[in-house]
């Protein structure tokens, strides 16, 4: 397939990663000139050419600009009526994104991560797209929402990556003070809590998880009653994007 990349920063790298080596041709557009540079160095697929011509000569086009920037370059690209758009852009709604990519209709958005590099990143998709499918379906999970909406509470989750590795951070280095050696304090750390998160959870396997370290008593439950207005913090900052998402506040607030 022809495979095209709008805005060659961090989130380009990680699927272009994640799609080498299947016989795709890849144009990535020259900015950021760093990055476009070690992509096509390392990748064999991959050219880089002007946006013009990522557009004009792809069959799916990505769209993995900054959404300001979007709104600016887009309009000016030869998008046509028979090819596939998927954008990754946050604040880019599916309204705004039919606009800017006219004549082209088949547009979906998707919220990759910076693991899909390697494979087994969760893949929120709206509307659902054989495309997105067919191209990282194999090595990742495609979550296909009921509604844009859905996706976008999807973004909003998808927050919790940073404050949870920043916690984790702080254990390390909690854990380093005393043992001397931040480098195996950091592999443990890893190591621990990937061991909890099953690559496909099934509902309540995350409850039947801490329930098994709910020991009365136990460190475990110690420091979760510490932290615990932490949990307070985390629904506060996660109703906060409700504006910015386009989210109804199921508390009825304005
Ligand atoms: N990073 C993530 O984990 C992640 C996850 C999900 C979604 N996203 C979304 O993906 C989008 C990109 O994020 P990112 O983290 O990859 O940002 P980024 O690293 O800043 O990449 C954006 C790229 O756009 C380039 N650019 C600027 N103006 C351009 C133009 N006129 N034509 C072509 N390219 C241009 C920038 O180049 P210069 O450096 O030269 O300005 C930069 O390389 C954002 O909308 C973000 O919300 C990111």
């Amino acid at each position: 397939m022809r495979l095209g990349f709008l805005g060659t920063g961090e989130i380009t790298a990680a699927m272009v990663r994640g799609l080498q080596g299947q016989g795709h041709r890849i144009l990535v557009s020259p900015r950021n000139a760093a990055v476009a540079a070690t992509l096509a160095a390392e990748v064999a697929d991959v050219t880089v050419a002007p946006n013009e011509d990522v557009v004009a000569r792809s069959d799916v086009v990505f769209l993995c600009l900054l959404a300001r920037v979007a709104e600016e370059v887009l309009p000016g690209l030869p998008f046509r009526a028979d090819q596939s758009v998927i954008s990754v852009m946050v604040d880019a709604p599916l309204a705004k994104l039919r606009q800017l990519c006219a004549p082209a209709t088949d547009i979906a958005i998707t919220i990759p991560l910076p693991p899909i590099a390697v494979g087994g990143c969760p893949l929120p998709v709206y509307p659902a797209s054989p495309v997105l499918d067919s191209l990282f379906g194999v090595r990742n999970l495609i979550l296909p929402q009921p509604s844009e909406a859905a996706l976008n509470a999807h973004l909003g989750a998808s927050a919790l990556c940073s404050p949870i590795l920043d916690q984790l951070l702080t254990a390390v280095d909690w854990l380093a003070t005393h043992t001397g050696n931040p480098a195996a304090a950091e592999a443990y750390i890893a190591a621990m809590i990937r061991g909890y998160l099953p690559e496909r959870a099934q509902q309540g396997d995350l409850a039947t998880a801490l329930k098994k370290l709910s020991t009365e008593g136990g460190l475990n439950a110690t420091l979760r009653a510490a932290m615990a207005p932490a949990k307070d913090s985390l629904r506060q900052g996660l109703d906060a994007f409700h504006s910015r998402l386009g989210l109804s506040d199921p508390k009825g607030r304005t």
